[in-house]
């Protein structure tokens, strides 16, 4: 099977609990990430893409990063500014140095993840900390519900023993944030109950997760492929789970070769979205706003 890439202080052999799932869902549609660069030239894919933000509520954007070519990734993303929502930023492989305008600084690697709530404003940078080798990894934007989006800034460094691990029936999860099988992950947020598991699947493996049927859900493969509710889901696709009227949860099943997926889902805002590059509100006027106090130096 697949072995962890980090060691697992906090690994529980078998979960307390189960996840009961009788009505799973079906895929909705597949989704091919779009190949883009972004920051100082760092090529990555862009899984969620801005037409799916309304689909996807809560989540904002899902980009895929992942080379052995320190060309694609050596010019990172010196500083610039966010506001109005979190990031999550899970790295599979490399180092990344964050710093920010408040003077926070952290090392982000191997199987780390770090959760940044930009509230009302900050301007950071994040930056490879390698001249060669591999970076992989991913960045989820999380909104922020509109009674929290000029909240104060904040930052979590979740180190990769620090993130809840259980193995069962041949796939290994990481529970980065929600709760499954009885086990809770590392972060829980109250307005958006994202669930955001990293599953690595042994060949021939399946995994159930119980799911609110209003919390949109997707599946994005990373390693290997998947089906779901007879779907054939290949390495490098997100599945849109369908919110069916009285579904319970999703199966997922790997193939042959055995898998690594993102499970994500979350309970839907249903606010307002109104995005500018790295700001995110509720109306245009909040982005005149937001533009303006970053042109003032009021950003962080
Ligand atoms: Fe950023």
């Amino acid at each position: 099977m697949n072995t962890s890439l980090a060691p697992a202080a906090m690994s529980i052999a078998t979960p307390p609990g189960t996840e009961t799932v009788e009505r799973p869902r079906a895929v909705e549609r597949l989704v091919t990430g779009q190949p883009t660069s972004d920051g100082a030239g760092v090529k990555l894919t862009r899984v969620l893409t801005q037409p799916l933000q309304r689909r996807l509520d809560p989540f904002l954007m899902l980009d895929a990063f992942g080379s052995d070519d320190p060309g694609d990734y050596i010019a990172g993303f010196p500083d610039h500014p966010h506001r109005g929502f979190e990031t999550v930023t899970y790295m599979i492989a490399g180092r990344l140095r964050h710093r920010d305008s408040a003077g926070h600084e952290g090392l982000l690697q191997n199987g780390g993840v770090q959760w940044m709530t930009a509230g009302r404003g900050l301007i950071h940078s994040e930056l490879p900390e390698q001249e060669s080798g591999r970076m992989e990894g991913f960045q989820l934007w999380l909104n922020l519900p509109a009674r929290d989006k000029m909240g104060e800034p904040g930052y979590r460094d979740i180190q990769s023993e620090e993130i809840p691990e259980f193995e069962t029936g041949g796939v290994t999860a990481r529970l980065i944030a929600g709760r499954s099988h009885g086990v809770d992950g590392a972060m829980q947020r109250e307005a958006t109950q994202p669930l955001y598991l990293d599953l690595h699947f042994a060949p021939g493996t399946r995994f159930a997760q119980a799911l609110a049927e209003a919390h949109n859900a997707f599946v994005y493969v990373y390693r290997g492929d998947v089906a779901i509710g007879g779907t054939a889901v290949p390495t490098q696709r997100m599945a849109i789970l369908a919110n069916t009227a009285g579904s319970d949860g999703t199966v997922i099943e790997a193939g042959a070769e055995g898998a690594r997926a993102l499970l994500i889902a979350g309970q839907p805002l249903k606010e307002p979205i109104a995005q500018y590059g790295p700001f995110v509100m509720n109306s245009n006027e909040q982005i005149f706003q937001a533009v303006e106090d970053f042109r003032a130096g009021r950003m962080g």
